[in-house]
């Protein structure tokens, strides 16, 4: 008896491509950092970054008109090891309902380079979770530092605390 299904094994290998479609696209060069990006995906997302920052960028020392929401709001960067492939894990603790979501996560490098940018949608809450989203992005070669950025319909834009690639559990 198989341990996987061909349809268990077609639905993972789709994610995983899914995921690897965003972070590893065609081999290029990007600005000073020393990993493979394509050019036009990196300018979309950088573009994309800069206008969901237009309202501001939030933490909580600095949660500006949005006092009193930063729990909801500040994304966690969590650095992991999945399959010997570095990887970021942002969650935000945040409401998924058609009115008011966190419509798009991503992350900056040590140079605020945006090398992963995710859009979504209010359905795209952690399954059987009564609120919260979670994003996983793999870290390419050359990047040592990762923020992670959460934009929310109604409260704009907040940021995670910058975690260091030393820090990775391994
Ligand atoms: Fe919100």
């Amino acid at each position: 008896m198989p341990l996987l299904s061909r349809r268990d094994l077609l639905t993972h290998l789709a994610q995983l491509s899914a995921v690897g479609a965003g972070a590893l696209a065609l081999p290029g060069c990007y600005g000073d950092s020393t990993y493979d990006l394509d050019r036009e995906t990196a300018t979309q997302w950088a573009e994309r970054a800069a206008a969901l920052e237009q309202g501001g960028v939030y933490t909580p020392a600095a949660p500006g008109e949005w006092a009193g929401k930063e729990a909801a709001h500040t994304p966690t960067a969590t650095l992991m090891d999945m399959g010997g492939a570095l990887t970021v894990k942002a969650f935000v603790n945040h409401v998924m309902t058609a009115e008011h979501w966190i419509s798009g996560v991503y992350f900056r490098d040590q140079d605020n380079n945006v090398f992963f940018l995710q859009e979504l949608s209010y359905t795209d809450g952690d399954p059987g979770a009564e609120k919260g989203v979670t994003v996983y992005a793999q870290v390419p070669a050359g990047v040592t530092a990762v923020t992670a950025f959460a934009y929310c319909n109604l409260h704009d834009c907040w940021r995670s605390e910058t975690v260091s690639r030393a820090a990775a559990a391994t």
